[in-house]
């Protein structure tokens, strides 16, 4: 233990097998991440015993590479945090399985950590790091007052007092750091499992959430990374489709999302995917619930309308062909010009369509809430033009708006040590029988 507050985060929900550094919850000394994109792209989507096979042979040297990068060994940690749910099963179980050992070995307390909070804390963490916190040469003196035995007694894995109440004393100063309390912020979490509005709330360093609204089908990344397969496009199809709707018109095809009945999904008359079990959506205000399914069913029903089934099949024969190696952003740009304006027509429609439904719905949040602040996180957070739109309209509205960076938005495990932090300061550390949780609900 270093007395620095050094946390090593874990991250293997999906297709990225991650770990990192973080000091404080606010400081990012390193972050590793090992991506899956090559072995799931010729599939179009996720294979879940790859994944779990791949974060198996990444798990150690990505952890080894995230110490080395921040320049630490293993006994200078304080903490291990490690993704709990939600995600794949077989994938999460690798994270968790490693980092309790890890844990055990080095007598350190293990800190369970939802992907979900991981995700809003990513924005957090960005925030901290862009003001720092440390006047120079303050953070080598902090006293870190927890010795190795009371350490060793949180290690009982039960919330102890007499620990707390030290780490609290000794860490207060990040209270500073720290949005107002209890300022109601709205976040609005999308990504390629997750399309979530939170209520999120912050007192005496402690987070909580309350769940607003959610995709009662698909998540907005699946539709994008659907949307994208079927257009001929590479794996993930976010970044592809952000990359080629800025040559088309938003404006050419009209599509519509209906009014959200939840009823009708609770009666069970609308599928449920993996975004729709991680948490009930009972007395859920229809006006902040969300469907992208319709949506990807209207593409695929004009292309095949328009005659460009054809046309996709090309693309994939040209940028896919085995020996071919797709490598950003030659491949996009090769795309676009494999691309007839209709389909860059479509591409934005599609697009601006799906910015335009998660603006309106977070919005409307947002004022019913009284919710001056809005974060937006996920990996479909990195979308060029739902970051414009999001910024112009909050503007516009007199509210704030806050993204992670471009690499913290996509799955990494700096987020999950930033989310540990509280837990760390509270005392609040992972029971022996920790396990993956698949549909890990976040808040209430
Ligand atoms: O957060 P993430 O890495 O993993 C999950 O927790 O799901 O998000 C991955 C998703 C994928 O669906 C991917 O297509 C989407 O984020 N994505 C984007 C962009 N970059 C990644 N979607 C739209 N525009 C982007 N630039
Ligand atoms: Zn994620």
């Amino acid at each position: 233990m270093s007395g620095r507050g050094l946390i090593l985060g874990i991250e293997t929900s999906c297709d990225e097998t991650a770990a990192a550094v973080v000091e404080r919850g606010a400081r990012t000394l390193s972050s590793v991440v090992a991506s899956q994109i090559k072995t799931h792209a010729r599939y179009g989507g996720v294979v879940p015993e790859l994944a779990s096979r791949e974060h198996l042979r990444a798990i150690v040297p990505v952890v080894r590479a995230a110490l080395a990068e921040a320049g630490i060994a293993l006994a200078d940690l304080d903490a291990i945090a490690v993704t709990a749910g939600p995600g794949l099963a077989g994938a999460l179980l690798v994270g968790i399985t490693y980092a309790k050992a890890l844990a055990a070995a080095q007598g350190l307390p293990l800190i369970a950590v939802n992907h979900l909070e991981g995700h809003i804390h990513a924005v957090l963490l960005h925030e901290s790091e862009a003001k720092p916190q440390y006047p120079s040469g303050a953070k080598a003196q902090v006293d870190f007052v927890a010795s190795t035995a009371v350490m060793a007694k949180a290690m009982t894995y039960q919330s102890c007092p007499d620990t707390n109440q030290r780490l609290s004393a000794t860490y207060k100063a990040d209270e500073k750091t720290l949005p107002s309390p209890n300022e109601a912020t709205l976040a609005l979490v999308v990504s390629g499992g997750h399309t979530h509005l939170y209520l999120a709330r912050q007192a005496q360093g402690a987070w909580s959430y309350r769940l607003m609204g959610r995709t009662v089908d698909d998540a907005a990344g699946e539709a994008f990374d659907k949307v994208a397969k079927l257009l001929g496009f590479g794996y993930p199809g976010g970044p592809w489709i952000d990359a080629l709707a800025r040559y088309g018109n938003p404006k050419a095809v009209p599509f519509a999302f209906a009014q959200i009945k939840v009823k009708a999904h609770l009666a069970g008359k609308v599928p449920k995917t993996k975004a729709a079990k991680t948490a009930p959506i009972a007395d859920l205000d229809p006006r902040f619930m969300f469907s992208f399914s319709g949506i990807k069913t209207a593409v695929l029903r004009y292309v095949e309308v328009h005659g460009l089934r054809d046309d996709a099949r090309a693309r994939v024969a040209r940028l896919f062909a085995p020996g071919v190696d797709a490598r950003p952003p030659q491949s996009k740009e090769e795309a676009r010009l494999l691309c007839r304006q209709q389909v860059l027509d479509l591409v934005a429609s599609f697009q601006c369509a799906v910015v335009g439904d998660l603006m309106k719905k977070s919005f409307a949040a947002a004022e019913s809430l009284g919710a001056r602040r809005i974060l937006v996180t996920g990996g479909v957070a990195a979308n060029r033009e739902l970051r414009a739109r999001f910024s112009a309209e909050a503007a516009r509205r007199g509210l704030r708006v806050d993204f992670p960076t471009l690499a913290m938005s996509t799955d990494n495990a700096a987020m999950i040590a930033a989310a540990a932090w509280g837990r760390f300061l509270a005392g609040e550390f992972a029971a022996d029988s920790l396990s993956a949780d698949p549909s890990l609900a976040l808040g209430r």
